[in-house]
């Protein structure tokens, strides 16, 4: 059975837990990987009452121990590794502290290059997909969130050398610009108010976002895409 791991793995009504169901439903065993066992048994226990095959793993994707103990994990058959993790951290650059700063770069773009070193080491010989989750803040710097379009900018160079790196070892690596909010837990619980006022039409549908993970994992060698990019139709972009 072919093994995924799915990195940032939080509500259910959220993309990592719904990539974990996905591919679950798709027939590989995933390993559901976050900080919050809880969540992650709640995704596991849902993959199983689907029919698929499920485990939990707690893992701090900025920990090197971590993410070589999850990897371990995934055995010779792992086929699919997706970086999911990634905060939103707001703030004006003279305000910040050099820590915040930090923090940020450590969970958007540092865990990514130990995950993504990570999978890289342990593709077989038939090499693997490796996808990264994006964000508007990948392609441009705006106002108020400095540290995260820096951090979100570097996972998609950091991702960009890793395909021109790796593709010829059978490596295709994605990335995928989620361009606005996404109709989840996160939003909808978070910011309810913010929720209210888009509406389902101006949220990003989950399900959606996943169709375009799934396409990238089942491209041929010879067609590859390196990134999608998934909006709303009311996004002003
Ligand atoms: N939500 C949006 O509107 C939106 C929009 C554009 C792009 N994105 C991107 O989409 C991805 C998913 O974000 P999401 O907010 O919607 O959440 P999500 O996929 O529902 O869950 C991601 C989970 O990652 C976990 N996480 C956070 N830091 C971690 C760490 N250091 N190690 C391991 N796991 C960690 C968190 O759970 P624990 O706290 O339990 O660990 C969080 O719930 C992110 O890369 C984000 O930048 C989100």
């Amino acid at each position: 059975m072919k093994t995924a791991i799915v990195s940032g793995v939080g509500p259910l009504e959220g993309l990592g837990a719904q990539l974990c169901l996905r591919f679950a439903r798709l027939g590989l065993h995933v390993l559901a990987a976050g900080r919050t066992e809880s969540k992650l048994q709640t995704v596991v226990d849902a993959i199983a009452a689907a029919g698929g095959s499920g485990r939990a793993v707690v893992a701090d994707a900025t920990s090197e121990a971590d993410t070589e103990r999850l990897f371990d994990l995934a055995g010779d058959d792992l086929a699919l590794a997706i970086y999911n993790t990634g905060n939103n951290t707001p703030g004006r650059i003279a305000d910040m502290s050099p820590e915040y700063f930090e923090n940020s770069w450590r969970v958007c773009c540092f865990g990514g290059f130990l995950f993504g070193r990570a999978a890289i080491h342990r593709f077989g010989n038939d090499g693997g997909t490796l996808i990264f989750t994006g964000a508007s803040a990948s392609l441009r710097g705006r106002e108020n969130f400095g540290a995260f379009n820096s951090s979100k900018g570097a996972l998609r160079n950091l991702a960009q050398a890793m395909a021109k790196e790796y593709g010829r070892d059978g490596v295709h690596v994605g990335h995928v610009v989620v361009d606005g909010p996404i109709g989840g837990e996160k939003i909808k619980k978070g910011l309810p108010e913010y929720a209210a006022k888009l509406g389902d039409e101006g949220m990003i549908n989950i399900d959606g976002i996943v169709d375009g993970y799934v396409f990238l994992y089942q491209q041929p060698r010879q067609a590859w895409t390196f990134e999608l990019d998934v909006r709303t139709s009311l996004e002003k972009w």
